[in-house]
């Protein structure tokens, strides 16, 4: 094999491995966002579902309805009490772990806070909330956050969730979805202006991934909004990612209503695409950029990227996109939109959406591939002959789905990060047109997912990465800033002797970085030939992903059998001989002096 390192065949983008966040298997409502208490606010359709009334003392639990008065949060609850209200945290055994009271005094609504250290760690504690009976109070939120969320932030994030996804280092983040940014139908689609503000007027909906939905009679999954536009914005911040906010085209999800709004009315939708970017962006004396230094970042987001629609198709979402793009490029030129070719192939849907975005000179087509492991291996050159003037690539969503170990649960098992790792080499060595990538779902809770397999798993109180995590990892903390050939005879290495490669540069570090995936059940030893450089280091890093058994993954109990392992590797004068072993992902990075 040779890698010819004077040869610089394009530039990497900084945005090439990101990561996709939607509020998907309890993501957000019940994951990222640190919030304890479900249905706190008493909006859920049942609005006392999660919560049972007991009566130590006599009192009856009344929910009152001001819709009409206050629409975005219409429901609270009265009880009895004049003064005090006791708050316990109670394990499965009913026994107290933590208790603290507060006073009320006065007829207005006013917030009430009170912190208290629990005795003991419980991953399903239930929260006792007692009044007594001499009075009358009203409540319109009960909530419960622990202190160490991320950053220490009051009513803030899950810090062991935001830290798998800091160490990912992503140049971008895209969010809120995915289909939920389309919703069920336009009611409950993804309105961003109603998931800023306070939080008492965030309106929540019914989540698009709740299963119940559709007879509506009991929904349990609901989107809270506390984690809602201004929170990504700073969480992308934080994570050093770009913020990729997905909007609604004016279609709802069409896999399962094919609702639109029609093109004369399209103009609130734009609107909200254009005051998305002064929220962002814009000075604090205009109205959206005001509301942003209200709530605490007077300092601009930095939004480069927006993207209108999510698996949109036919000639409706074209003649919608046009009116949006038309509008927001009038307006902000510097915008780059990612536009939305869909899931390939689903008949000939994507083909035609590819082709008309790309005669519309799309900046970004977002593709989407879930696929058996076989496909990601025979893609690898996918993009090799991809024209190379017009449209740039976001492969916004894959996953490989493995049917290895014959389990409904489709794990993430060793076989479908492997054929990850052997297709991402081919994005890699295509950095000139694939700018973006992000694998799909990126998070599930363990007790209430509808979608796998998902790249990091939790329960309420741990988490852990699978092996396709790792593999992000590899690719994402070893990025480089330019490709450079790696060769095999004079051919690119996608597939010959079950290998796959891609190399480049790091111009920051004066680095030499060669990823190699062998697919192959037995080890691989080649030598590799560093052209083009005048001297290296004498010896270099490997970082190793491998295991024997394709059907390996993860789990809380062995959240860590297919992590990276490190080790040196010598540089022999201009030649590095390398010993892949079964099924493995190996990285070698070598110093250039
Ligand atoms: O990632 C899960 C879903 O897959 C996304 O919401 C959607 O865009 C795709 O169909």
């Amino acid at each position: 094999l040779t890698v010819k390192a004077n040869t610089r065949k394009a530039t990497i983008q900084p945005t090439m491995w990101g990561i996709f966040f939607e509020d998907i298997n309890l993501a957000a409502d019940g994951g990222i966002y640190a919030e304890l208490v479900k249905n706190r606010s008493f909006e859920f359709t049942t609005p006392m579902m999660g919560w049972k009334e007991q009566s130590r003392q006599t009192g009856n639990t009344l929910i009152l309805n001001r819709g009409a008065e206050n629409p975005a949060n219409p429901r609270f609850a009265r009880q009895g009490t004049n003064n005090s209200i006791q708050a316990e945290l109670v394990n499965a055994k009913g026994e107290v772990i933590g208790e603290a009271s507060v006073t009320v005094s006065g007829g207005d609504w006013k917030k009430y806070t009170v912190s208290f250290t629990a005795t003991a760690t419980e991953a399903k504690a239930k929260l006792n909330v007692w009044f007594d009976d001499k009075g009358v109070t009203d409540v319109d939120m009960i909530s419960l956050f622990p202190k160490n969320t991320w950053k220490n932030r009051p009513g803030g994030l899950r810090a062991d969730l935001v830290q798998w996804l800091a160490d990912l280092k992503p140049g971008f983040i895209r969010f809120p979805g995915g289909c939920i940014v389309e919703g069920r139908d336009l009611a409950n689609r993804y309105q961003w202006k109603k998931t800023v503000g306070n939080l008492e007027d965030r309106q929540l909906i019914i989540n698009r991934w709740n299963t119940e939905f559709a007879n509506r009679s009991t929904p349990d999954y609901f989107q809270s909004f506390g984690l809602g536009f201004y929170e990504y914005f700073q969480l992308a911040e934080d994570i050093g990612a770009q913020p990729l906010p997905i909007l609604n085209c004016g279609m709802a999800c069409q896999f399962n209503t094919a609702e639109a709004v029609a093109t004369d009315d399209l103009a609130p939708y734009i609107q909200d695409a254009l005051d998305l970017v002064e929220f962002a962006n814009e000075s604090t004396t205009t109205k959206w950029g005001k509301l942003r230094a209200d709530m605490g970042h007077p300092a601009p987001f930095n939004l480069t990227l927006m993207g209108v629609g999510n698996e949109n198709w036919g000639p409706q979402y074209i003649e919608r996109l046009a009116i949006f793009s038309k509008a927001i490029k009038e307006k902000y030129p510097a915008i780059q939109l990612v536009n939305s070719s869909g899931t390939d192939p689903v008949g000939d849907r994507f083909d035609y959406l590819n082709g008309e975005l790309r005669k519309m000179h799309a900046d970004l087509i977002d593709e989407h591939y879930y696929k058996p492991p076989e496909w990601f291996t025979q893609n690898a050159r996918r993009y090799d002959n991809y024209d190379r003037n017009g449209s740039k690539v976001f492969a916004g969503e894959y996953a490989a789905h493995t049917k290895l170990t014959n389990d409904a649960d489709k794990k993430n098992n060793w076989q479908s990060a492997l054929a990850e790792a052997a297709y991402m080499t081919g994005l890699e060595r295509n950095a000139d047109v694939v700018y973006m990538a992000s694998y799909a779902p990126l998070f599930a809770h363990i007790d209430g997912w509808q979608w796998a397999p998902d790249l990091i798993w939790f329960d309420n109180l741990h988490s852990y990465g699978t092996p396709n995590y790792y593999v992000q990892q590899l690719f994402s903390v070893n990025k480089g800033t330019a490709v450079v050939p790696i060769l095999s005879g004079s051919d690119v290495i996608a597939g010959q002797d079950s290998l796959y490669a891609t190399a480049c540069m790091d111009e920051h570090t004066h680095e030499l970085i060669i990823k190699l995936v062998n697919t192959a059940g037995k080890e691989v030893v080649k030598e590799i030939a560093l052209e083009g450089v005048k001297q290296l280091a004498a010896q270099g890093v490997v970082t190793v992903l491998s295991n024997e058994q394709l059907s390996t993954y993860h789990s809380f109990a062995s959240p860590q059998v297919i992590a990276p392992k490190q080790e040196a590797i010598p540089i022999r004068g201009k030649k590095v001989e390398v010993k892949l072993p079964a099924y493995s992902l190996s990285v070698i990075r070598v110093k250039m002096n």
